[in-house]
């Protein structure tokens, strides 16, 4: 596998960075995950625009121009293998000595970026939908950041895992439902779509605005507005979205179906239309 870091191209064994990165140190950093169809990155100016404003979450300059950022990309999908990869964009403040205040004057930033095989959900997962729990989210206030500090989203993602699930549903201040550890949420209830509103309590997903965009487009009715923990656990349907895992439907939820306990309509209507998108996106852009 070929990485960029800081200027140049490398197998990723040859990649070495400081131990006094602040990345490694206090996890000062931001990062993107952006998903390559056909060796082209998708809804990469969305990305680049949350990036900037990641970025400006944490006080730190953009060390590329959108024109950059595009050519480092497309050069790392080319030096990869695999017509569908996804990229791994990462930021820190740089290396310095260890002090929490920002290095004055300021110093380079890291910049480091790889490219994975991406393989979206199999056809017997759409089919059964996944499960998953719920936890208090004990996060910060500005889950709005797409921050390389994880420990928490790691904490409450391996919950699900050790319960035999792949995502864990968060509830704030046991009033309501903010994202997944690693993904945005949707329920469905009496056939609309609900969306918890982008604040600072959750990350704003690209595959989010993707899914709102089309339920626009297809007239499905929808609502942006907060979501009442009671309405989760009595949602008839409940998907999750991200640039990995697209949408999937959630089936079960601390170990009790959600509606019937199937993928609704909702989710068959939607996963169609985003293939659809997606396909069109892609075809538009060559
Ligand atoms: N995570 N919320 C959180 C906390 C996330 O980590 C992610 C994605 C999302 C969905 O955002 P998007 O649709 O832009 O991927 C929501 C990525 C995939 C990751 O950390 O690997």
């Amino acid at each position: 596998m070929t990485i960029y870091l800081n200027g140049e191209y490398m197998p990723i064994e040859e990649a070495k960075i400081s131990v006094l990165d602040r990345g490694f140190i206090f996890g000062d950093g931001v990062y993107e995950v952006i998903p390559v169809y056909s060796r082209k990155a998708f809804r990469l100016a969305e990305h680049l625009r949350r990036l900037q404003y990641s970025l400006d979450g944490i006080k730190l300059a953009n060390p590329h121009s959108d024109g950059e950022w595009a050519g480092i990309c497309s050069k790392l999908i080319a030096l990869n293998s695999g017509d569908d990869q996804y990229l791994y964009l990462h930021i820190t403040r740089g290396v310095a000595k260890r002090d929490h205040v920002f290095p004055n004057p300021p110093v380079k930033p890291t910049v480091f970026m790889m490219s994975n095989p991406l393989s979206v959900p199999p056809e017997a997962l759409l089919q059964s939908g996944v499960c998953a729990v719920t936890a208090q989210d004990n996060r910060w206030l500005r889950c709005d950041i797409k921050s390389i500090a994880l420990l928490p989203n790691v904490l409450l993602r391996q919950m699900a895992v050790e319960a035999g699930c792949v995502e864990t549903v968060l509830i704030r201040d046991n009033e309501f439902m903010t994202e997944g550890a690693a993904s945005n949420i949707f329920v469905v209830n009496n056939g609309k779509l609900l969306a918890p509103p982008k604040d600072n309590l959750m990350l704003p997903g690209i595959t989010y605005d993707v899914i709102l965009e089309i339920a626009a487009a297809n007239s499905i009715p929808f609502e942006v507005r907060k979501i009442a923990v009671g309405e989760v656990f009595a949602a008839d349907e409940l998907l999750l979205t991200s640039s990995t895992r697209e949408v999937l439907a959630i089936t079960r939820l601390d170990g009790k179906p959600v509606g019937n306990g199937k993928p609704g309509a909702m989710f068959a209507g939607l996963h169609k239309l985003y293939q659809d998108f997606k396909r069109d996106v892609m075809r538009a852009d060559r």
